[in-house]
């Protein structure tokens, strides 16, 4: 069992913090947010993630984890200090280090004896490096060993991604440092979880290579997904089709309106500006994002198409406003992209998702929401789905109609039946499948 701390109490830092307290270690989880740490020492959890609750609650109860703002203290009392702070994009597009190594100044004046130093958080290669100066100016090396330890835990199966991963990446500069490390997560041998032995560079680059291919997937099956829509071809058999090629794999064939999310939008430019950097730019990531970027803007032509050009004054129902089903994250998602440019042609938007209502109310508190789909779509022109929540696939689509002014539906995520579509009488369009406009 070892004394951990954790800077940064978000998606990330608290499924961490949850996780490694139920693996049996002592926890504290910090964070600058005072009001996020009152939450969570009141059994309130701040963000929506499946399985998260009771998690905390337990080892809240056991007394494993602790909540606190007292970064200082939390830091001197710990081994090994976890940085899972954020590291959005900046407007240059690269990542913001900035919280990163605000976290590295507080470890570095609280080095009152030997730690590990872990970086969570996706950080461009040589990130690391700069670490270990901001705390080497202040302390000697024999007081800390550096290790890169990025995470792979998808939003809405969280705490599952974090208890069960496909592989541990640990990167390090000593022996001594990569098997403390193990120790942590010692519960997971028993999964005989593959773990990854390599230098703090290379997990820098793993994480980053990692995000970046899967965000090429998509942007390879939504550009697959386009060119179906014109030579008649279906999306959903060819990804399927393709999948069981093993040397492709069926994951992340999903066509839809462009990824998004707090990774994969920021991760991809930070890579290829990494890459632009070192003069070698990445092609492959480039057109990633440039395809991504196109997406959202075709979604809206498609919306168009289906109102016949006449998207001013129409009453636009948007299903689904998080950017992926069981989270209530909406950084980067299809509908922060979508909705301004619906608003900026003159359509009125009436809104609903099951969880992210509050996260979006925040950047969009002008637009109209409601708290059934039955009341978003009520009396609207066009319906558009934008997230694949299980509500939604099961939504009934006799009812949908008889509520709509007209049915016009916009299916991103090919979550409906065509045919049930047709035989209703709907006019509808859905990406890389067969339309009826
Ligand atoms: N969200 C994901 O699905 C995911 C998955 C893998 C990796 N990551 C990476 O993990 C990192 C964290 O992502 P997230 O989504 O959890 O971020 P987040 O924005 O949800 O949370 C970051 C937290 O850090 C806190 N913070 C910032 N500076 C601090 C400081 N100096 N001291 C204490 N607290 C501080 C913030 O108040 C916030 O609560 C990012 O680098 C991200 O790219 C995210």
């Amino acid at each position: 069992m070892e004394k951990i701390c954790i800077i940064g109490v978000g998606y990330v830092g608290l499924v961490s913090g949850a996780g490694l307290s139920e693996f049996g270690n002592e926890v504290t989880c910090v964070d600058l947010d005072q009001e996020k740490i009152k939450q969570l020492n009141n059994y309130e959890i701040p963000i929506y993630e499946p399985g998260l609750k009771s998690l905390v609650k337990t080892n809240f109860n056991n007394k494993k984890l602790h909540f606190t703002n007292d970064i200082n203290k939390a830091i001197r009392n710990s081994k090994i200090i976890f940085i899972a702070v954020g590291t959005p994009q900046k407007k240059n597009g690269e990542a913001d280090l900035s919280y990163v190594y605000a976290a590295a100044n507080s470890i570095a004046d609280n080095l009152n004896n030997y730690k590990i130093i872990c970086t969570k958080s996706t950080v461009p290669v040589g990130t690391g490096y700069e670490i270990e100066k901001i705390i080497l100016s202040k302390n000697d090396n024999k007081l800390f060993d550096y290790v890169s330890n990025p995470e792979f835990l998808r939003e809405g199966s969280a705490v599952n991604d974090f208890m069960i991963p496909d592989r541990l990446v640990i990167g390090s500069r000593s022996n001594k440092a990569f098997n403390l490390m193990k120790n942590v997560y010692r519960p997971l041998f028993i999964n005989e979880t593959p773990i990854v032995n390599s230098s703090v560079e290379t997990a820098e680059m793993i994480k980053y290579a990692s995000n970046a291919f899967l965000a090429l997937k998509i942007s390879y099956i939504n550009e697959i997904a386009n060119l179906c829509e014109i030579v008649g071809a279906d999306v959903h058999q060819v990804a399927k089709a393709m999948g069981q090629d093993g040397r492709i794999s069926p994951k992340f064939l999903h066509p839809g309106p462009g990824f998004g999310g707090s990774c994969f939008p920021k991760d991809t430019v930070a890579l290829s500006l990494l890459g632009t950097k070192n003069k070698l730019p990445l092609k492959t990531v480039e057109a990633a994002i440039e395809v991504n970027n196109n997406q959202s803007i075709r979604m809206v032509e498609k919306i168009n198409n289906l109102l016949d050009n006449k998207v001013s004054n129409k009453k636009i129902s948007i299903l689904g406003l998080a950017f992926k089903p069981k989270t209530d994250d909406v950084r980067e998602a299809a509908s922060r992209k979508i909705i301004p440019q619906l608003i900026k042609l003159g359509a009125t938007i009436h809104a609903y998702d099951p969880v992210a209502m509050n996260n979006f109310k925040y950047h969009f508190p002008d637009i109209n929401y409601f708290d059934n789909w039955e009341d978003a779509v009520t009396e609207t022109d066009a319906c558009v789905i934008l997230t694949e929540w299980n509500e939604l696939r099961g939504i009934d689509l006799r009812k949908l109609k008889s509520l709509m002014s007209k049915p016009v539906i916009l299916d991103t995520k090919n979550i409906l039946s065509v045919s049930n579509l047709e035989k209703l009488g709907f006019k509808y369009d859905n990406v890389g499948r067969k339309v009826s406009i």
